[in-house]
């Protein structure tokens, strides 16, 4: 169950969209803070705080892929592999990083730090190739950059 804050958080967002359906993307970050993904729990309690069917929460959290649909490490490296990221080298890095963490796409750690996932364009392509760890930008990577990286985070 959402705790008491969350909740209100949720109630607080509504009032700043005009309708319920507008403000779904907010109130999924909610979730996905308090739960650490978007659990079904979660979606619905949403749609009752909402006041809406709990197929249009679900419709928007299956469409998006920055809502995870299950839990994920301490360190969600989410690497981008659309076009420009691309044809500068994203699939490499990705390699790097599945290389070093031991992992591939879409695994997690063992001590459940790190989870991999390709994501579509983050809207940083004047800077590929690029990911995302957690709310922070990490841009024009290589190898070296990457490897200071984790390391950073171990
Ligand atoms: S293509 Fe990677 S950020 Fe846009």
């Amino acid at each position: 169950m959402l705790s008491e804050a969350a909740a209100n958080e949720i109630k607080e967002i509504r009032k700043r969209y005009a309708t319920a359906r507008s403000c779904i993307m907010p109130c999924l970050y909610v979730v996905q803070r308090e739960y650490g993904y978007i659990t079904e729990e979660g979606m619905r309690e949403i749609a009752k705080i909402l006041g809406v069917q709990p197929v249009l929460v679900f419709e928007v959290s299956t469409f998006y892929t920055m809502y995870n649909k299950k839990p994920v490490g301490k360190y969600h490296v989410q690497v981008c592999t659309n076009i420009s990221c691309s044809i500068l080298d994203g699939e490499h890095i990705v390699d790097v990083i599945s290389r070093k963490l031991g992992i591939k796409v879409k695994e997690t750690t063992p001590d459940k730090k790190f989870t991999l996932s390709t994501v579509e364009c983050l809207g940083s392509c004047g800077t590929a190739p690029m990911m995302q760890i957690n709310d922070k930008y990490y841009e024009n990577l290589n190898d070296a950059k990457v490897e200071d990286i984790l390391n950073g985070l171990r």
